[in-house]
């Protein structure tokens, strides 16, 4: 059976105090007595260090919200791999629908960050969405198809293996609209199959699928009870600890320890 994960993405928010203080409560609660889920802060890069510091030996794990194509060099403003992991981050999360749609990010962008990534030594939460046109169009799957062919472009078996996807339907982002569990679990299933055929069925049955979109306490249990969903990527409900923990405890609750 697949582990659960709960990531929590701050996107642009907290400042250090209230970052820390989050983090700083998160750990507290979430211990290492249920292996069968792994919980994940992504903080701004300023707070990674900090963040960092508040959840060591707590079992939560740190990942940032995006990193540079490239090596270490002349890059102005840009943040390498290799630093994250330096500064304790065990994930970076890529192909977000904000950074594709404000800063012009493309699959092929997306495809050499992640390989940039993985030859660091993080492992990346990779995200893929329909628009609400692309859905009313019926074009959802052939979305995905081209999202998922496109970001993981040359990236072999061995790079999958550290590879996490997140499914994450623009429409339901910070909208207050999830996705029901039966759109969620039909988009999983679909990218599960696209997995099978790129790769092979083993490692696309190994690999974990995150739904992400206005996941709440009141929809988290529903949506991570589907076959095919693993985890939450969470963004609004993983800045107060009052609505983040009830989703780690949803998770909890489906493998209990
Ligand atoms: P919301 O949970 O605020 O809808 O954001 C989801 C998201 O974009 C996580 O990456």
């Amino acid at each position: 059976m697949r582990r659960l994960f709960v990531a929590g993405n701050w996107k642009m928010n907290t400042l250090r105090e209230s970052g820390v203080a989050l983090a700083t409560g998160l750990a507290k609660e979430c211990h290492k007595s249920h292996p069968g889920v792994q919980v994940a802060v992504c903080p701004p890069f300023p707070f990674l260090l900090p963040v960092a510091a508040a959840i060591a030996g707590s079992g939560v794990e740190l990942g940032a919200q995006n990193c540079s194509p490239e090596k270490p060099g002349a890059f102005t403003g840009e943040v390498a791999s290799g630093m994250l992991l330096d500064v304790g981050c065990q994930w970076v999360i890529l192909g977000h629908s904000e950074r594709r749609a404000l800063y012009g990010e493309t699959d092929a962008l997306v495809a050499q960050k992640t390989a940039t990534a993985l030859a660091a030594g993080l492992s990346v939460i990779l995200c893929v969405g329909e628009t609400l046109a692309e859905r009313q169009a019926n074009q959802t799957d052939a979305v995905l198809d081209r999202q998922m062919a496109g970001s993981l472009a040359g990236i072999d078996a061995a790079g999958l293996a550290r590879i996490v996807i997140a499914y994450e339907p623009v429409w339901a982002i910070g909208t207050g609209l999830t996705a029901t569990t039966e759109q969620a679990e039909s988009a999983h299933s679909h990218l599960r199959k696209w997995l099978a055929s790129r790769y092979n069925a083993g490692l696309a049955d190994a690999t974990r699928i995150l739904y992400g979109g206005s996941v709440k306490a009141q929809n988290a249990k529903s949506l991570m009870e589907q076959p095919n969903v693993d985890g939450a990527l969470v963004g609004g409900a993983s800045l107060k600890l009052d609505d983040f923990l009830p989703i780690v405890r949803a998770a909890q609750e489906l493998r209990p320890a």
